[in-house]
């Protein structure tokens, strides 16, 4: 049994990839929690609720039934039986997620789902506050890192993919933006867990970051 592995950092460290990465290797789930909480941030915005408004939020959460599920490997995030994952990823669902993020019952509904699928099952889990609030004791954390321009440089490479019309220079700013928020909040801010393994990701390969995590797991 490996147990759980831990990997947080801000946005466009690379967290995702490399969890799909290792998850793969080791034949164990992947679970991105920030797919979670850009479900709630997208369940709130398509209710006409303004994701900062917390009472607004609030009076939503209890509808929100949450459900995570697998389909040829590929998590799907389903909220009262409808598969919403292809609209999480919107570039305005970030900040909504980001902001929803900040209120204690958001986090609290999600942080029970997810230590319910890690106690059952052994994950690769990304996310902000896996290693520092949701999973602790896990005995595989990992933080990554990288500089703000280089996480910019690829968030921007991978909506411009996507046919998003935006800047480089706006990529940055809201990466900043979400930054700030995630890490200044006062319930489960992004901060590094105690014990886990940094990674500055700005000058390496995939294939780099892989290999020292790999190095880093302790069975
Ligand atoms: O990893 P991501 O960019 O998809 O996450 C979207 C937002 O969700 C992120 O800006 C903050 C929030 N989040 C969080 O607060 N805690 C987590 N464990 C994961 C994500």
């Amino acid at each position: 049994m490996i147990g759980n592995i831990t990997i947080d950092g801000p946005s466009g460290s690379g967290k995702s990839t490399i969890a799909k990465a290792i998850a793969k290797e080791l034949n164990i789930i992947y679970l991105d929690t920030g797919a979670m909480y850009r479900g709630v941030g997208y369940y709130v915005v398509s209710k006409g609720i303004d994701p900062a408004d917390e009472e607004g939020v609030l009076a939503v959460l209890d509808q929100i039934d949450m459900d995570i599920k697998y389909v040829d490997g590929e998590q799907k995030v389903i909220i009262c039986g409808e598969d919403v994952t292809p609209y999480i990823r919107e570039h305005n669902i970030s900040m909504a997620a980001s902001t929803v993020s900040k209120i204690p019952a958001v986090r609290l509904k999600l942080v029970e789902l997810q230590r319910k699928i890690a106690s059952k099952t052994d994950c690769v889990i990304d996310g902000r506050d896996i290693g520092s609030y949701v999973l602790p004791q896990a005995k595989n954390k990992f933080y990554m890192t990288a500089t703000d321009e280089v996480r910019a440089k690829r968030r921007h490479l991978e909506l411009v993919d996507k046919g998003v019309n935006i800047s480089y220079e706006e990529v940055l700013e809201d990466i900043r933006k979400r930054d700030k928020q995630d890490s200044t909040r006062a319930f489960a801010p992004l901060v590094i867990p105690e014990g886990a393994t940094v990674i500055d990701t700005s000058d390496m390969t995939i294939e780099e970051v892989l290999a020292r995590i790999k190095e880093s797991i302790k069975c």
